[in-house]
């Protein structure tokens, strides 16, 4: 069973852009929305998986997206992020700090390579790793992470800076199921995508893209995300999927949405 691992809105905000979503939200948060935002992902999940919770850090507002944190890469064995922004990096040592506290082996990357962990490496329902990368995340991060799980990680290049992290546009589903934004990724790396799920690809519209419906959490046959549209609630009702929408626009103005508002442990 899937364990997550949360972080309270208790200092989110946007004061800084590192992304083209928060261009324009400076200062825009509703923190009380935000909070109860939060809490109703947090009501919905519970109500599905163990939920685990990092302290917040004032000062550090992006610290809610937990997904970047690290890279849970085998049980109690933790890759620890390197941020490719200032802005962001004092969080590694919070979360080492939080890993190491709760008996994981942490280890980090080689120098200079730059590696935002869950955000840029998901694990499809076969086990394999899809990496992200020319982003956030450097090409580099790929070989040394596949040599630390001593097997393949299939790498896709990011090419368009509004899909930064690769949970932005692509979200393995139980089954061999995948759903994904096309524009996000080369040709090569479409390609890649559709011959390892075949069938079970959904490509979705721009609409559904920019609602982030490509940052869900799957738990069991449940995809919790912030809104999809019909035809993508029909395309995930045909692969005997249920929709749960759970609306987080607040945390969207800073770039993301559920699924990154969570990490697999
Ligand atoms: N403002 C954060 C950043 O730009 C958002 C991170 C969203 N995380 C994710 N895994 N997509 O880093």
């Amino acid at each position: 069973m899937k364990t997550l691992l949360m972080c309270e809105p208790r200092y989110f905000e946007v004061c800084y852009v590192i992304n083209p979503w928060m261009d324009g939200n400076l200062g825009r948060v509703d923190t009380g929305l935000a909070v109860r935002q939060w809490r109703d992902l947090y009501d919905v999940l519970s109500g599905k998986a163990p939920i685990k919770l990092i302290e917040p850090v004032a000062g550090l507002p992006d610290m809610v997206f937990t997904a970047n944190g690290g890279f849970v890469c085998r049980d109690r064995e933790v890759v620890i992020s390197s941020f490719r922004h200032p802005e962001r990096r004092v969080e590694s040592r919070y979360f080492s700090d939080f890993f190491v506290g709760s008996g994981y082996r942490v280890s980090g990357l080689g120098n200079g390579v730059h590696f935002e962990g869950a955000g840029d490496a998901l694990r499809d329902s076969s086990g394999q790793v899809w990496a992200g990368y020319g982003q956030r995340s450097d090409v580099g991060a790929i070989d040394e992470i596949a040599a630390m799980l001593h097997g393949r990680v299939n790498g896709l290049a990011l090419v368009d800076p509004k899909w930064y992290h690769l949970d932005t546009a692509f979200c393995p589903l139980e089954g061999g199921c995948v759903i994904a934004y096309d524009k996000a990724f080369s040709a090569q790396g479409v390609g890649s995508i559709e011959r390892a799920f075949g069938g079970g690809t959904i490509w979705v519209s721009e609409e559904d893209a920019n609602s982030f419906a490509c940052n869900a959490v799957n738990i069991g046959s449940d995809v919790i995300l912030h809104r999809a549209s019909d035809e993508l609630k029909a395309a995930l009702g045909r692969q005997g999927f249920n929709v749960i929408e759970v609306g987080v626009s607040e945390f969207i103005k800073a770039g993301g949405a559920c699924k990154c508002l969570t990490l697999e442990l």
